[in-house]
């Protein structure tokens, strides 16, 4: 069994979604299971080796999906990682698209999100006598953006479709939308729609970690006539796609592990975003 202590900081993590619960394809060097002020994180941390650098996958909604959007432990998730060192993470999400051209199997780097989670997930490290406020303007990192963009425009031709920006609402659910709802979303101007990026994005800004969503369409939602969504068809879209995923995040760590991006993984530039208020061990 591997060890469950690690002594190096680990800069670089990802967050796998639905349909990517772990990360193969990797050497596991370490696991671990660190507690937070704000509990357990929803799945062990593995430490995975990748050409001479480390990296961290968690698995948001736990090793055997037991946490539904809604009881993802963000706050844990967020800090643990925090916790083992990590300034930068790239996290999956399965979503549905709003739009025509954003096909099932199609990824989108969004730029903008906007909020319909109900306030019924914890969502900020400020509170109890500690007061901060973080700027979300732009709610994801775009060096990080531009470095993804690259690695996928080298995979295109070869069945990976990514479109380079896009507004992500993030739903409450469990429920998926109705089809009122959709309508209305497409009028605001949304590209796709899941139940996962808030508070995570919040959270990773006021821990100042540089956060990038890669967004992969797995159905139209229900605006459109094509099939409405349900679990089966998210569920058989995301393993069609876990394959491009895979590939898409390889080039990614390739490209993170360069000296020239050290700044941007270790977040030189969120660095007093939040004040240093919150203190993650
Ligand atoms: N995740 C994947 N597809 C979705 C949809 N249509 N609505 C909300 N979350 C989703």
């Amino acid at each position: 069994s591997l060890p469950t202590t690690f002594d190096k900081p680990v800069s670089i993590a990802v967050i796998g979604g639905t349909g990517l619960g772990q990360l193969e394809g990797y050497e596991p060097i370490a696991v671990l299971n660190p507690v937070t002020p704000w509990g357990s994180p929803a799945s062990p941390i593995q430490i995975l080796a990748h050409n001479g650098t480390h990296i961290a996958f968690l698995a948001r909604h736990g090793v055997h999906h037991q946490y539904a959007p809604h009881e993802v432990p963000n706050r844990a998730n967020i800090a643990a990682l925090r916790h083992i060192g990590v300034r930068t993470i790239i996290a999956f999400t399965a979503v549905g698209s709003l739009q025509e051209e954003i096909k099932p199997m199609d990824f989108v780097i969004p730029d903008q999100a906007i909020d319909r989670t109900k306030g019924i997930r914890p969502f900020t490290f400020f509170e109890g006598g500690v007061v901060g406020h973080v700027g979300f303007a732009d709610p994801f990192d775009k060096h990080l953006a531009q470095v993804i963009k690259t690695c996928a425009a080298h995979l295109d031709g070869d069945g990976v479709v990514l479109h380079e920006k896009g507004t992500v609402i993030c739903m409450e659910g469990p429920q998926f939308s109705t089809r009122a709802e959709s309508h209305m979303y497409r009028s605001w101007g949304g590209s796709v729609i899941n139940m996962s990026t808030l508070p995570e994005a919040k959270l990773a800004r006021e821990a100042e970690i540089a956060y990038q969503s890669i967004c992969m369409a797995t159905d139209y939602d229900c605006w459109h006539s094509f099939e409405d969504v349900n679990v089966e068809l998210v569920i058989k879209y995301m393993k069609s796609n876990v394959g491009n995923a895979k590939r898409l995040i390889g080039g990614v760590l390739d490209q993170l592990s360069k000296a020239e991006h050290s700044d941007l993984v270790q977040a030189k530039h969120w660095a007093g975003a939040s004040q240093g208020a919150v203190k993650f061990m």
